[in-house]
């Protein structure tokens, strides 16, 4: 069990706190789902509340270690006032001698949001000079990032090892508490519908989950590459070749035991450029002409994975089935999530994770009808998969001989 925020003395300190604020944004820049952020503000207030500083640090996107103005934090900044109803400070930098004084100047009760730290390389290859930079921020370091908890970053893993007192924000502690304990005590069958297009980072899970799980529906961009791994025609739709020996291996596993335990879509939306006004078309998996996309999952695929959804007693969803910011294209990630909460209502247990599975939900005001909405997709898959998260690792423990002081 790890410390929280209500293990120390926050009064007069500054306050270092990771946050997930790695929201989808819509296509003129603003926030499109500020669950993430929303979730967060427990932390933020009892932090300001009892006397600190707070300095808040995330990332947004992958720039790749580059400025990228599309994907800065300011927008986030704005949101975050409106949520607290209080000034937010913004810095548009995460290191550097304007960062140092703008912390140095922070009373207790403010609170001050940094640009996103994926703008500098040092942070996802955890640089130990960059992780040392951020740990120079605070004097207490609280990370509230479960959706970024299974990255082993600088400002997640490098700079929390070099703080005295690291401890677990409210949101982490309730995401540890209530997956875990949904995942210590499952009811088969337990079904995981995966989608998304975040290829590389959930391909390479899905092995582990197969030993976790009864049965693994996949949708979205990820579909694509598996496709590719049978010998079929693809299109233009995404593919990530370096995944295609473990695509066809996993097939394999799927057909070897009595029952198929990986589901695919039968069917796809295609078009021929991803933009809200072009022509699309239906066709089977296999049939997609050589300069279109696939870009959802089409009606029979839908069937299938909604039987399937219907049939389990936990069922775990994490990434969409198509590029659903793009109305046209959202119809098969709605149907999923409509398949989910019915199966909910008929007594399952289900997980939604990610940001924008957690969207979706959103846009169907159907995020009070799923048994747990987490703010980790990749992060929640981990756990899924039985892995432990650096992000968490790195805190600090509750000394079980010492009682905890309980502020509640
Ligand atoms: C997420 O959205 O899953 C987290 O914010 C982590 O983002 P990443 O996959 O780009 O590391």
């Amino acid at each position: 069990m790890k410390k929280t925020l209500r293990d120390v003395d926050l009064n007069e300190r500054k306050v270092l706190m990771r946050v997930d604020f790695n929201v989808p944004l819509s296509r003129d820049g603003d926030v499109a789902d500020d669950t993430r952020i929303r979730a967060t503000l427990p932390s933020i207030q009892y932090a300001a509340d009892n006397g600190a500083a707070v300095v808040l640090m995330s990332h947004l996107g992958r720039p790749k270690g580059k400025r990228n103005r599309s994907l800065s934090l300011k927008v986030v900044a704005y949101r975050l006032a409106e949520l607290i109803s209080n000034p937010v400070k913004f810095v548009d930098d995460c290191v550097g001698p304007e960062v140092d004084e703008k912390i140095r100047s922070l009373a207790p009760g403010e609170v001050l949001l940094l640009e996103n730290v994926r703008f500098y390389e040092g942070e996802t290859a955890n640089d130990p000079a960059f992780a040392q930079k951020l740990a120079s921020h605070g004097d207490i370091y609280v990370n509230d990032a479960f959706g970024t908890a299974h990255r082993a970053h600088a400002s997640t893993a490098g700079a929390p090892a070099l703080f005295d007192i690291k401890v677990a924000g409210f949101l982490m502690e309730k995401e540890l508490r209530v997956l875990g304990g949904l995942l210590a005590e499952v009811r088969r069958p337990f079904v995981a519908v995966l989608g998304g297009a975040k290829v590389s980072s959930k391909i390479g899970l899905i092995k582990n989950l197969l030993n976790r799980v009864d049965r693994i529906i996949i949708g979205g961009g990820m579909a694509y590459t598996f496709f590719k791994a049978a010998g079929l025609e693809i299109g233009q739709s995404l593919l990530d070749e370096n995944f295609l020996p473990l695509c066809r291996e996993l097939l394999e596993i799927s057909s070897r035991g009595k029952e198929k335990q990986i589901f695919l879509p039968v069917d796809s939306v295609v078009v021929r450029e991803v933009s809200v006004s072009s022509e699309l078309k239906v066709v089977s998996t296999g049939d997609i002409p050589e300069d279109w996309i696939g870009v959802d999952i089409a009606d029979k695929s839908v069937d299938i994975f909604r039987r399937e959804i219907l049939r389990a007693k936990t069922i775990f969803w994490n990434g969409p089935m198509g590029v659903f910011e793009i109305p046209p294209f959202a119809s098969g990630t709605k149907q999923i999530a409509r398949a989910l909460v019915e199966a909910t209502e008929k007594g399952a247990t289900s997980v939604v994770g990610g940001g924008d599975s957690v969207a979706a939900l959103n846009q169907l005001h159907l995020a009070d009808k799923v048994t747990h909405l987490s703010t980790g997709g990749g992060a929640s898959l981990e756990l899924l998969e039985g892995k432990k998260l650096p992000g968490v690792e790195v805190l600090d423990d509750v000394n079980v001989s010492q009682p905890v002081n309980d502020k509640r």
